[in-house]
C-alpha cells in the first residue's frame, strides 16, 4: 500500500498545492479588506475624541490612517464591524459624543469609572445594537429623555447610570421599549419624583 499511496501523493502534488496557495492568497486578501472598520466608523469615533478634553492617551492609537479595529479600547467582530468600546477607568473627560449611537454594530459601551460630564446621548439609550451601556461613576447630569411611545422595542439589556448626577424626573415611557432589560442600575443620582408604577413588573427579565 505505501509505495501505491506515495506514487499517488507525488502525482497528485503539483495542482493541489498551487490552488491551495491560491485560494490562501485570496482568503488573505478577502480579510485585509473585510477586517477593518468603516471609514463611517472611524469617524463616529474620532468625533467622540473630539469632544474629550482629556483622552487618558487615546489619541497615541487613535489615529485617522489606521484601521480603527487596532484602537485602544475598541473591539471588532470578524468582519471589521466595532462591537466594543470599552475605556473604563482611562482618566477621560470632556462630553460623549452622540456618534457612538452611529456605530451600527455596536454592542457595549463601558465607560464606566471616567470623568465625563453633560449628558447621556439619547441616541445610545435608543441604539439598535447596544445591549449594555455602563456609564457608572462619571459626572454626567442633565435628564434622562422620554422616549416616544412609538419607539420599536431596543436590545438594550443592562443599563448602568448609577453614581452620576443625572437628576430631574425619572422617566417613564422611555422603559416600554425596554423589554429586555436585565439589569438597571440609577442609584446615586439626583432623581425627584417616583417610579412610574408598574416599573417593575414592565420588564419581564429584570
Ligand atoms: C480621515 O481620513 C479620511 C480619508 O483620508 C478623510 O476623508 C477624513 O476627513 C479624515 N478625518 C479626520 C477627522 O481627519
Ligand atoms: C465595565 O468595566 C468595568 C471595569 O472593567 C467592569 O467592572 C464592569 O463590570 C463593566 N461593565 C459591564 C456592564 O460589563
Ligand atoms: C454596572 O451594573 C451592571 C449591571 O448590574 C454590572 O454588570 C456592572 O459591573 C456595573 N458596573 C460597575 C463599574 O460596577
Ligand atoms: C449600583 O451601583 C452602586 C455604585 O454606583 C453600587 O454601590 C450598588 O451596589 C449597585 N447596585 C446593585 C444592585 O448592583
Ligand atoms: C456616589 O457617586 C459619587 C460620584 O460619582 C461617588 O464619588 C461616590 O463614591 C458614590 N457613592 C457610592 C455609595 O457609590
Amino acid at each position: 500500500m505505501q509505495p501505491l499511496q506515495l506514487s499517488r501523493m507525488r502525482y497528485n502534488g503539483k495542482l493541489p498545492i498551487s490552488s491551495l496557495g491560491i485560494a490562501l492568497v485570496m482568503l488573505m486578501s478577502l480579510a485585509a479588506i473585510t477586517s477593518s472598520c468603516t471609514e463611517q466608523e472611524k469617524a463616529s469615533l474620532l468625533k467622540f475624541l473630539t469632544g474629550l478634553s482629556q483622552d487618558g492617551g487615546l489619541a497615541a492609537s487613535w489615529r485617522n490612517g489606521t484601521d480603527c479595529c487596532t484602537w485602544e479600547g475598541i473591539t471588532c467582530s470578524m468582519d471589521g464591524t466595532v462591537t466594543d468600546v470599552s475605556l473604563a477607568s482611562k482618566g477621560l473627560q470632556g462630553y460623549i459624543s452622540p456618534t457612538l449611537g452611529s456605530l451600527a454594530g455596536l454592542l457595549r459601551l463601558n465607560l464606566s469609572n471616567n470623568m465625563l460630564s453633560s449628558g447621556l446621548p439619547q441616541e445610545l439609550v435608543s441604539s439598535g445594537s447596544i445591549i449594555a451601556i455602563d456609564i457608572s461613576f462619571n459626572r454626567l447630569d442633565g435628564e434622562l429623555h422620554e422616549m416616544p411611545s412609538s419607539t420599536p422595542v431596543r436590545p438594550l439589556k443592562v443599563l448602568n447610570i448609577s453614581s452620576n448626577l443625572f437628576a430631574g424626573q425619572f422617566p417613564s415611557s422611555t422603559w416600554g421599549a425596554m423589554k429586555d432589560l436585565v439589569a438597571l442600575n440609577a442609584s446615586n443620582n439626583s432623581f425627584t419624583g417616583q417610579l412610574p408604577t408598574h416599573f417593575c413588573t414592565s420588564f419581564p427579565s429584570l
